[in-house]
């Protein structure tokens, strides 16, 4: 089986972040989103991996490289712009060739992993197999309506009145009887070749085509606030360790993890935290929630539930919140509030 991971896509709900990096290379508890995609990947026993990659290809080469040291084989497809999921597929057709293989969304996070689910695709073999998740308002999403023995009868686009409460959620397996659904679709409304509607033309088909229960924690990475929220989640399953340095006036109560090179100065943390490589925390405070990233600088600050991107410094605040602060940006305080803002930006200051 080899692996399809999608990382082109616009990402405009995720603005201004997309504006400078892939959505894909986010950090949730220090680590890119993507970076969790291809560990849950490795898990299957899957090396071969195709991923696309939009206008930010060379900032995810450069993070993934060919993929060896997370003990995969990385082979780059270039969609020239984001047309569906669908024409992913079929750009990818001469990687994948006659294979079977995994899809997968490269901004979702599914923690538990899909090991038994694989195994569920490669016992059984149908046409193609979908993930779904429960969800309690299934109107936003793809929904999947299955029989009693998992079979999938129908699926329906962002129904007004669901039958399902199953959601797609970002994972799929297919056997190369995907390739003639993919080639015997027309473009969306939306001008996209959607994947769903190839799943659907197999189904009226009568092919066999499966739905697999994912019952873990699901996040679709595409907001701010699903970001922080799986950050959170996944802080608190990190074992704690402090190869940092404490020092004796500073409080490290909960799971904290404070890696190498790291100072903790007169502060107090409270986990699940994480501060990283080279980050200096200074008189400061932070709260649950939090992830740090490499060489930051945090003075008289305290924070929660936020995430700081490499080289990012934060100065004399008492009171932020669910923010995500990008990579080398610079936040302080003074007497009057002075902005330095990019497009699509979003600020809240306390009134
Ligand atoms: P989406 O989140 O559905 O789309 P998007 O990235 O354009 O985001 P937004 O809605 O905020 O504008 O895409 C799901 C995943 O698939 C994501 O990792 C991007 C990727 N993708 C591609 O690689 N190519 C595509 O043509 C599309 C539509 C998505």
């Amino acid at each position: 089986m080899k692996a399809l991971v999608l990382s082109g896509g616009s990402g405009t709900r995720l603005r201004p972040f997309s504006y400078s990096m892939p959505k894909q290379l986010i950090p949730i508890a220090n680590k890119p989103v993507l970076a969790h995609v291809l560990d849950n990947i490795r898990a299957l026993g899957v090396t071969e991996v195709g991923v696309v990659v939009g206008d930010r290809a060379a900032q995810i080469s450069e993070v993934i490289g060919d993929g060896s040291s997370m003990g995969v084989r990385v082979t780059y497809i270039p969609q020239e712009r984001p047309l569906g999921l669908a024409h992913c597929v079929a750009l990818a057709r001469p990687f994948l060739g006659d294979e079977d293989f995994v899809m997968y969304l490269g901004d979702n996070m599914l923690p538990e992993g899909i090991v038994p689910i694989a195994e569920e695709f490669t016992a059984r073999r149908p046409d193609a197999q979908v993930v779904v998740h429960k969800v309690a308002d299934p109107r936003a999403f793809g929904v999947a309506e299955l029989d009693a023995d998992g079979r999938v009868e129908r699926l329906v686009e962002k129904p007004s009145r669901p039958r399902s409460d199953l959601a797609l959620i970002g994972v799929y397996f297919f056997t190369p009887a995907i390739h003639r659904a993919v080639a015997a679709i027309e473009p969306s409304a939306r001008g996209e070749l959607e994947i769903t509607d190839a799943i659907q033309l197999l189904v009226a088909e009568g092919r066999d085509v499966r739905g697999s229960v994912y019952g873990g924690y699901w996040k679709d990475t595409g907001r701010v606030e699903d970001v922080l929220e799986c950050n959170r989640r996944l802080l608190e399953t990190l074992r704690p360790y402090a190869a940092g340095e404490v020092d004796a006036h500073s409080e490290v109560t909960g799971p904290v993890v404070i890696e190498a090179g790291a100072r903790i100065v007169r502060s107090r943390i409270t986990g699940p935290a994480i501060v990283g490589a080279g980050s200096v925390v200074e008189g400061s405070d932070l709260g649950p929630g939090t992830s740090i990233g490499r060489d930051c600088v945090l003075r008289n600050t305290r924070l929660t539930d936020s995430i700081v991107l490499d080289g990012a410094s934060i100065a004399d605040l008492p009171g932020l919140h669910g923010s995500l602060i990008g990579r080398n940006a610079s936040v302080g305080a003074s007497a009057r509030h002075r902005l330095v803002i990019g497009d699509h930006t979003r600020i809240e200051v306390a009134a």
